[in-house]
């Protein structure tokens, strides 16, 4: 027997239920990983939620985890038992005990990096890593708006931007987090809750505005997002913690400056057992050097029995930097 969290119908945090349950071999592609430390993504939220639907209900819940392989699949060759590794991309079910995943999925872990480090980065990290040098190449001295900048994938964000020279303008919800953000690396910080984004922008700027946007907020912020942009501007939309942005009207491109707008997600850049090792290792090589610090406030690691205690923070905006669960 293990223990997991489940949900059965979606909703709040306090659908989320504790429980006992008897984990399944692994199939012939899958190793079975005994975990040590499971992250917390505003992902799983929207999951609970019923934003992002489950295929089926009852469900686990939570894509990412670092720790132990216990067992492998009749037809895995990379991994073997005792191996350390992390994922990012498993389905629903890491924040459990015991996660079955695929082989494709996993990583394996340096030394230099904990398996406190690896839950608390590898999908924020990946998901930087493909906006930073896919979705659109960030250069040095190059100035860009980033949402968010203070939280799981903000404040990795600030940091990676600072290691490549880019000036990274981040939003933050409140003076703290702007400090917050600052001291990770951004180059300005404005704080939505009391300033003016565009009117910022345009000062931080010389009236020039930002070349790309990276939007995790989603509705509250898509227009502003738009204004902040120059003409033939790229608008990152990564995210919905404000809600989605619903019911575009393409003509508003038109009217911005000829604008791109594009929708990526981490599943869609990071597909191969090649771009995971290509990606983790970009992440894991910055963490093991120091130029990237994986910020988890103490009173943000959770055991796992008080996985709703941890959405309920992170969905309050009471969070900085990222979470855990502990089992
Ligand atoms: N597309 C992808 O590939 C991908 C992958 C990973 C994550 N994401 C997205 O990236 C974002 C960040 O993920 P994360 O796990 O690191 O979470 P997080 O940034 O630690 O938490 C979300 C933050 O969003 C801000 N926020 C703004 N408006 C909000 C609202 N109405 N309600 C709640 N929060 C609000 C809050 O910061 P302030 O208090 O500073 O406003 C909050 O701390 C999420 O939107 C997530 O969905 C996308």
């Amino acid at each position: 027997m293990a223990k997991h969290i489940k949900f059965s119908a979606a909703g709040g945090p306090e659908v989320l239920q504790y429980c006992e349950f008897v984990p399944a071999d692994p199939a012939p592609d899958e190793v079975q990983v005994e975990n040590k430390a499971i992250g917390v993504n505003y992902i799983d939220t929207y999951v609970r939620s019923g934003l992002y639907p489950t295929a089926s209900l009852p469900s686990g819940l939570g894509m990412e985890a670092a720790g132990v392989v216990t067992q492998v699949g009749s037809q895995v060759t990379s991994i073997k038992v005792g191996d350390r590794v992390a994922y990012a991309q498993s389905a629903v079910g890491a924040y459990s005990e015991v996660h079955n995943v695929k082989e494709s999925k996993i990583a394996l872990l340096p030394d230099a990096i904990s398996f406190e480090q690896a839950a608390a980065s590898l999908l924020k990290g990946l998901t930087v890593y493909y906006l930073f040098f896919q979705t659109h190449q960030i250069q040095k001295d190059e100035i860009f708006l980033f949402h968010a900048a203070a939280g799981g994938v903000g404040s990795i964000a600030c940091q990676w931007a600072n290691a490549v020279g880019a000036k990274l303008i981040g939003t933050v919800g409140s003076d703290d987090k702007a400090s917050q953000a600052k001291a990770a690396g951004a180059w300005q910080t404005i704080n939505y809750n009391r300033e003016n984004i565009v009117e910022r922008v345009l000062e931080m700027t010389d009236g020039e505005k930002v070349g790309v946007v990276y939007d995790s907020v989603g509705k509250a912020t898509w227009l502003d997002s738009l204004n902040c942009l120059k003409r033939r501007g790229l608008m990152v939309s990564f995210g919905n913690a404000s809600g989605p942005v619903t019911g575009v009207d393409l003509g508003i491109l038109n009217q911005k400056g000829s604008l791109f707008v594009t929708r990526p997600a981490v599943n869609g850049y990071i597909t191969t057992r090649e771009e995971l090792n290509e990606g983790s290792k970009a992440l894991f090589d910055l963490i093991a050097t120091g130029k990237i610090k994986i910020n988890i406030p103490e009173n943000q690691k959770f055991p796992l029995s008080e996985a709703a205690a941890a959405h309920q923070a992170l969905e309050n905006r009471a969070t900085h930097g990222s979470s855990l669960l502990i089992p």
